[in-house]
């Protein structure tokens, strides 16, 4: 059984609950000892998620910051995110598309009310144009060039304005196809949107490796049939959604190397 982490008895008790934890005393696997990942095949596409994987999000907390001032930029864009996402799987599930400009902007309004903040319209926009400015992560460019051999695509939620305004150009110009979810009207996890990819890069699921930081974008791409790599940028425990990824790694450096043939 792997090392698995669990919460010391202390915890527990400090938690109020006199409850026992089997702690595991299997030996930790040296970090240093441990191979790199592997992919099985190089595949025959490899299609990214954007925010989180490609574009880094926390780069909002500042932007948020300047507009909002002494309220906790962090909180606000952590809950601004969650609502973004939450509400993206709610208007699919109750068959109410909207795009997700509009989503993100209905979920601000939601995170100003929650920080008993009335913003202007002029703030609004401002904080909204912080999706439109988000910086890709500093491995993103150098990762790509070494994967230029291989069919490379965007799979996103965003909005096609969002796509458009939003990808720094030169990342822009790595991707063969950039593929909006609003084609189809529906948002990750659904398979239409994973359908969508494969039918548009005419390649059958299973020779598309799918790439996203998102565990329920994954678990969304690997039910779908796709191959999938799991950017762990945060170091989290691993989501009981989808079984095991193909590859778990921290960033798009070492994916590259992962598929290195
Ligand atoms: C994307 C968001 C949901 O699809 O991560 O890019």
């Amino acid at each position: 059984m792997g090392g698995a982490a669990c919460r010391s008895r202390n915890d527990a008790a400090d938690a109020g609950s006199d409850v026992t934890v089997a702690v595991d005393t299997a030996p930790v696997a040296d970090p240093v000892a441990e191979p790199e990942p592997r992919t099985e095949a190089v595949p025959e596409a490899i299609v990214f998620d954007v925010y989180g994987t490609l574009l880094d999000i926390s780069a909002l907390v500042d932007h948020v910051r300047s507009v909002v001032g002494p309220t906790p930029a962090d909180a606000f864009v952590a809950l601004w995110r969650r609502k973004q996402l939450e509400y993206s799987w709610l208007h699919t599930l109750m068959g109410r598309y909207i795009d997700f400009w509009e989503v993100t902007h209905g979920a601000l309004r939601h995170v100003a009310r929650h920080h008993d903040l009335a913003l202007d319209r002029a703030a609004e926009q401002r904080l909204m144009q912080g999706w439109l400015e988000l910086p890709a992560y500093p491995e993103v460019t150098g990762a790509l060039a070494d994967l230029g051999g291989t069919s490379l695509a965007i799979l996103s939620n965003g909005a096609p304005r969002m796509l458009e305004e939003g990808l720094p150009g030169d990342l822009r110009a790595r991707f063969g196809e950039v593929l909006s979810a609003d084609a189809v009207r529906e948002y990750k996890p659904s398979p239409r949107v994973y359908r969508l990819a494969a039918e548009r890069l005419g390649v059958h699921p299973g020779g598309i490796l799918f790439v996203s930081s998102n565990q329920w974008d994954i678990a969304g791409a690997a039910g779908f049939g796709f191959r999938v790599a799991w950017i762990d940028r945060a170091g989290v425990a691993r989501d009981e959604l989808a079984g095991i990824p193909e590859v778990a790694v921290p960033d798009l450096s070492a994916l590259a190397r992962a598929l290195r043939p």
